[in-house]
């Protein structure tokens, strides 16, 4: 069997800087038409200077492959007249909370001082994409964060707010009840529950923020994502680190799926018969929300087995060593 997806996309990735973003960035590049390329850096993505020069280290390192990379801004109070210099060159302005997440300490510490330039973004059509964890018990953050949610999906009517990463049944009710709600849901949590990260021997490759949470959960967002639902995109958050920052007393936070997504989507789109729908997981959705036109490419996939690599470079993928029923056999 086998499937032809047109432009692929992956709206959550972390493709980091330097020699890490050289080994990983073209596996997703092969893979995938284009990507949301997020801007946590050190330091960060918060000025148009730094968003060229990033951009160019992205196409250097993906050419010659057919990649749309769509850049987003680190979240700060910036003023109108920088969001409007800045509109042309990004996809949206990526929020963090201050301190949930990798490189996220320079974040918001007060989410309702920056309602203005809220305001403002929902003003320019610029999208808002949010990191949506509280500072709460680590099991409840995303549930927490659904509050403030709610207020800005209120406030700001035409501002199209996407729930990164959304790890909750909650989430997913929530979106139903939203129009100018979006949400991206990851490989990974369609596939893990806490047990997976630490209900047997601790597992540092699976963790991720935000965390896996319960098997209700993951069913929610499984039978949201395998009806392709209209706001749901697939966002794989790969988010590569060395892997002695993994194998660690203090293990970072993060699972580098980026070469095994589509396979594993693919897996278990077919296991659920739902291979029609991947499409529109995979790309259409992803479009209309944004109203964005991808390069085209068209990446077919066939059930053929292959095995994992346990390592690439310093890194380790998820499903290491494994082996998976699909495979990319075919970009074109
Ligand atoms: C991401 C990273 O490593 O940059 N980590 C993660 O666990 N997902 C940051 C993030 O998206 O939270
Ligand atoms: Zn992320």
């Amino acid at each position: 069997m086998d499937i032809r997806i047109h432009a692929p996309l992956d709206m959550h990735l972390h493709l980091r800087e330097g020699a890490l973003l050289r080994l990983v960035a073209p596996l997703s590049a092969r893979d995938f038409a284009g990507a949301v390329i997020m801007p946590n850096l050190v330091p960060a993505v918060d000025t148009l200077e730094r968003l060229a020069t990033y951009r160019a280290e992205v196409e250097a390192a993906t050419a010659p492959h057919t990649f749309a990379p769509l850049m987003t801004l680190f979240f700060r109070q910036y003023d109108e007249a920088l969001l409007t210099a800045v509109r042309p060159h990004i996809i949206g302005v990526k929020l963090y909370p201050e301190g949930v997440t990798t490189n996220s300490a320079d974040g918001v510490r007060d989410l309702q001082r920056i309602e203005p330039t809220l305001a403002v973004l929902e003003r320019l059509g610029i999208p808002l994409l949010v990191h949506g964890e509280s500072h709460g018990f680590v099991l409840d953050r995303e549930a927490e964060f659904l509050r403030t949610y709610t207020r800005w999906a209120n406030l700001f009517p035409r501002l199209t707010i996407v729930m990164e990463h959304i790890t909750t049944a909650a989430a997913v009710r929530l979106l139903d009840e939203y129009a100018n709600l979006a949400a991206t849901v990851t490989l990974h949590h369609l596939l893990l529950t806490l047990d997976d990260v630490v209900g047997g021997l601790l597992s540092p490759h699976a963790f991720c923020k935000p965390i896996a949470k319960r098997p209700e959960d993951r069913a929610a967002l499984l039978e949201a994502a395998l009806h392709a639902h209209p706001r749901l995109m697939f966002g794989s958050d790969s988010a590569p680190h060395p892997v002695e920052r993994k194998e660690a007393a203090g293990c970072a936070a993060g699972i580098f799926s980026a070469p095994v997504s589509l396979p594993l989507l693919a897996e278990l789109f077919a296991r659920h018969d739902a291979l029609d729908q991947l499409q529109a997981f995979v790309s259409d959705n992803a479009r209309t929300v944004y109203g964005i036109t991808p390069p085209a490419k068209t990446v077919t996939l066939a059930e053929r087995p292959w095995q994992v690599p346990a390592r690439y470079g310093e890194v380790v993928p998820f499903y290491a060593g494994q082996t998976l029923a699909w495979q990319v056999v075919e970009v074109a």
